[in-house]
């Protein structure tokens, strides 16, 4: 399951560019904003992919876009997931923060990647490839 937080469009893409990926490597995917959450679908996931935007000042004060969204979710006890987000140019110490939201949530963080809004279609293949790799090692 891919859930994101998108202002502009750049996380929505690099959502959607992260489901297409899980779907051809064979995995049933759904792609939601993080507000339109099913709980069957979340109870039923196997791997959650968590994204959201950089909101700072360049080169300070980083912190996840619209946090509140991510501190509405249910509780996600042990759940495996992989927090991604999008940022123009530089994301400071945006991640670190977003780790310790979803922890709190009881996330079971396995990997973070901080996605260039310019570079999704590169960047997003061998992101997901590492990823799902996990699930199997
Ligand atoms: C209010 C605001 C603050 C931002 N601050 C930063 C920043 O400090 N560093 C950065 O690299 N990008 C920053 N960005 C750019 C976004 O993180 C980037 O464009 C991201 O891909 C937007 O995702 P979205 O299109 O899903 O909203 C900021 C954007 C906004 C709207």
């Amino acid at each position: 399951m891919v859930l994101y937080e998108s202002l502009q469009g750049h996380t929505r893409q690099a959502a959607e560019l992260i489901g297409g990926a899980c779907q051809q490597a064979g995995a049933e995917v759904s792609v939601r904003e993080v507000t339109n959450l099913d709980l069957h679908e979340l109870a039923e996931a196997d791997l959650l992919f968590v994204g959201t935007w950089v909101d700072g000042f360049v080169l300070f004060a980083h912190r996840p876009g619209r946090a509140y969204k991510f501190n509405a979710l249910p509780p996600i006890d042990g759940m495996a997931v992989v927090a991604f987000n999008t940022y123009a140019i530089y994301p400071g110490g945006m991640m670190k923060k977003f780790v310790k939201l979803l922890r709190g949530k009881g996330a079971d963080v396995i990997m973070t990647r901080q996605l260039k809004r310019n570079r999704l279609e590169s960047e997003v293949a061998p992101f997901v490839k590492e990823a799902l790799g996990l699930l199997v090692s």
